[in-house]
């Protein structure tokens, strides 16, 4: 696989700068998201090459912790909670109004970046269930028949930015 000289170039300064501390794997691959947004497999894949780290320990730690993310994030990010109380109230139904109107499935970005769309356990707002989060708004209480217009509002207000 070609990979990027500007990923290539990021990598190698990130990884002369860490390679002699403690816990650099950890922190070359913090500074490897917070370049990219997410740790493109091209990425992993040259870090393993300078690093002699084999690529399952890169992937053992990106999947433990959470913070890192394997796919790009969209513009606008959309988090349906799926815990218990949520998934209760139908979170089921969110979520699947959301991947018909996205043409996303969860965990999935769409092929313009716009949106990103994702489940969590619990975001700590069970009284508000079911509830789901669209960037920064948490939304409570949430119903499949105002997706439709939420995401058009969204869609509206990308245009005019344009404009
Ligand atoms: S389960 Fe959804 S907010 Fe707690």
């Amino acid at each position: 696989m070609e990979i990027e000289p500007e990923v290539r170039k990021g990598i190698d300064e990130c990884v002369d700068r860490w390679k002699d501390k403690e816990g650099n794997l950890i922190m070359i691959l913090h500074e490897i998201q917070n370049q990219h947004g997410y740790v493109p497999r091209e990425a992993s894949l040259l870090l393993a090459e300078k690093t002699g780290v084999p690529m399952a320990r890169i992937y053992e730690v990106i999947t433990f912790y959470h913070y890192f993310r394997l796919v790009p994030q969209g513009k606008h990010n959309v988090t349906v909670c799926n815990g218990t109380a949520c998934y209760l109230k139908g979170a089921g139904r969110l979520l699947s109004t959301f991947e018909q109107k996205l043409k996303i499935k969860d965990g999935e970005t769409s092929e313009d970046r716009m949106f990103h769309l994702e489940t969590v356990r619990c975001i700590g707002c069970c009284g508000m269930s079911p509830a789901l989060v669209i960037d920064k708004n948490t939304l409570g209480k949430m119903v499949p028949e105002k997706i439709e217009k939420i995401v058009d509002d969204i869609l509206a207000s990308e245009q005019t930015n344009e404009n």
